[in-house]
């Protein structure tokens, strides 16, 4: 089960997202002022998208020193070119790197932010050396989610083996059908695969924020609070066994 008290509901979208923001900022800011590395794991979709505006005011606020800020991402497509509009590259220059660049000059997205290289040629290759610098980083102080509404994290589809480490898989083709709204609802268009943290990879992280929101996220996150122990077919309840966890949701998502 998860205890209910790691659920803290917002009235709207907007207020989850600042809540969340001011969390994860509460964790990221005493580290970076007294010269310590913080390693924030990053999601994309639309669920962070507020997160990430209301994370960049407090840090533009802030006047840190960003040198020991890394950043590591869940997943990106595969393949996709790095350039590509719909690449979770893109979307993390456009939402978090680049605007996070403008507020400091002592960050600088080439060397501290990672993400799943859509580009490789031996995506195996790719999937294991990114484990390795997940490693090298001395792991992820505290790791940002989203929720699929089949219970993915990161892309760990349902079947997910709690033991999985970063790898390629296939997208769900509910996933397909919810990611279509970004490729002009075209699912032809959604890419079939994708290279993941795998759910080891995530638990492994010291601290876990999940962000939910509007009434599509309301059936997973009942069947969360109703499961009683982990199951292979909704990923997202292997996350109870994490002693860390908070969940920002909105009114809309906790409604059921
Ligand atoms: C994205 C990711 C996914 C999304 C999930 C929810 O990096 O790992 O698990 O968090 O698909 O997507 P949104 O937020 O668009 O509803």
């Amino acid at each position: 089960m998860f205890d209910p008290s790691i659920f803290t509901e917002s009235p709207d979208f907007n207020a989850a997202s600042l809540e969340a923001a001011k969390y994860i900022f509460s964790r990221v800011h005493p580290a970076l002022s007294e010269g310590k590395q913080f390693v924030l794991g990053m999601a994309t979709g639309n669920s962070p998208i507020k997160l990430y505006e209301e994370l960049l005011t407090l840090f533009r606020g802030a006047d840190l020193d960003l040198s020991q800020f890394y950043t590591v991402n869940l997943d990106e497509y595969y393949p996709i070119p790095q350039a590509h509009e719909q690449s979770y590259h893109t979307y993390m220059m456009q939402h978090f790197w680049g605007p996070l660049q403008q507020i400091s000059g002592t960050f600088n997205p080439q060397t501290q932010a990672l993400i799943p290289n859509g580009e490789a040629k031996d995506s195996t290759a790719e999937c294991a050396a990114y484990e390795d610098k997940i490693k090298a980083l001395g792991g992820i102080d505290l790791q940002i989610l989203g929720i699929g509404t089949n219970g993915h994290i990161g892309f760990n589809e349902p079947g997910s083996d709690p033991d999985s480490r970063t790898r390629v898989v296939q997208l769900a083709e509910q996933t397909i059908q919810d990611n279509s709204m970004h490729f002009a609802g075209d699912a032809t268009a959604v890419p079939r695969e994708a290279i993941t943290m795998g759910i080891a990879t995530i638990m492994e992280a010291k601290e876990l924020v999940i962000i939910a929101s509007g009434q599509s996220k309301a059936p997973i996150i009942r069947a969360l609070k109703d499961a009683k122990e982990p199951q292979k077919d909704i990923p997202a309840t292997y996350l109870m066994d994490h002693p860390a966890v908070h969940f920002f949701v909105d009114a809309a998502a906790n409604a059921a």
